[in-house]
């Protein structure tokens, strides 16, 4: 277990606010946590998958209702082909594991008409939104525990990119829309990875009532912090935190394809009314 301190020093880049925490390993587990891009081809313990799925279904999901699904890719050619429709990115070709977490509601549109009922309430984008949280909520537990294993993971939200490319790639019917990857496996350890700090909790955690504007002390301080890091990392990362982080949502463009997620969301059978 890493010392509690500087577990919390490195995940906001300044000295810590609270020392005496309660602290556990699950806990170190989860502030350790951090993206991998450079994976070993070594492949993953027998029952490894199996486990990570177990920790999935184990999450909180709406109504017990359980509306995701996951699709587990270990073929080179597979994982080739998902990588090129999710902008070439090589850690997906690289992974052992690469599991595509799923909005499915085409299980439930299948049980209803398999004893002849109407499944009208599927055509609302509460549902959709439903089965989004609920595959997101899966795909964290999954991730846990995988970290918690001593592997690796990233997330590739850039599968939704081309979603209707990536649904004929895994045979996907109607009613299923493919929310993002995750990249599993052992961490290529000569490329070294560091935890990356996030926003000061004042700007996130706010007490009895929202507040924007005194978020912006914060802001500055985060801006200062994600300099340093991205020194020290020495990436080439052009302005701060929040002129790059405007840059990510300033036109339509800058959705990389995902600009047209509710036409494609049609195309793959959601109304989302
Ligand atoms: C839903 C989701 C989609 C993401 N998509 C990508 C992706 O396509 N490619 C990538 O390299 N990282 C992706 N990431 C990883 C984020 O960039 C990363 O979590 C963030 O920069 C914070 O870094 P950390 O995870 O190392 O703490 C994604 C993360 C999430 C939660």
């Amino acid at each position: 277990m890493t010392n509690p301190t500087e577990l919390l020093h490195r995940r906001y880049g300044v000295n810590s606010f609270h020392t005496d925490i309660p602290w556990n390993d699950c806990i170190d587990t989860l502030l350790s946590h951090r993206s991998i891009r450079a994976y070993l081809s070594e492949s993953l313990p027998s029952g490894t998958l199996e486990t990570l799925i177990a920790a999935a279904q184990s999450a909180s999901t709406s109504s017990n209702l359980q509306t995701w699904s996951v699709v587990a890719v270990e073929s080179s050619n597979r994982k080739e082909k998902l990588s090129q429709l999710a902008n070439n990115q090589a850690h997906i070709r690289q992974c052992p594991l690469f599991l595509v977490w799923l909005a499915d509601l085409a299980r439930l549109t299948h049980i209803a008409e398999s004893r002849g009922l109407p499944h009208q309430g599927l055509d609302y984008l509460e549902m959709f939104l439903m089965a989004a949280i609920d595959a997101a909520l899966a795909a964290q537990n999954a991730v846990v525990a995988a970290e918690s294993l001593g592997l690796g993971t990233v997330y590739i939200g850039a599968l939704r990119n081309r979603p209707e490319a990536v649904a004929q790639v895994l045979n996907l019917p109607p009613h299923i829309f493919a929310v993002f990857g995750l990249c599993v496996g052992y961490a290529d350890r000569t490329i070294e990875t560091a935890i990356k700090p996030r926003l000061p909790q004042s700007a996130v955690l706010h007490r009895e009532t929202y507040q924007l504007s005194e978020q912006d002390e914060a802001i500055a301080l985060y801006n200062q912090v994600m300099k340093a890091f991205y020194n020290s990392q020495k990436m080439n990362v052009p302005g701060d935190w929040t002129e790059h982080s405007a840059k990510r949502v300033a036109f339509a463009e800058s959705l990389s394809g995902r600009d047209r997620l509710r036409e494609a969301l049609r195309n793959l059978g959601f109304e989302l009314r």
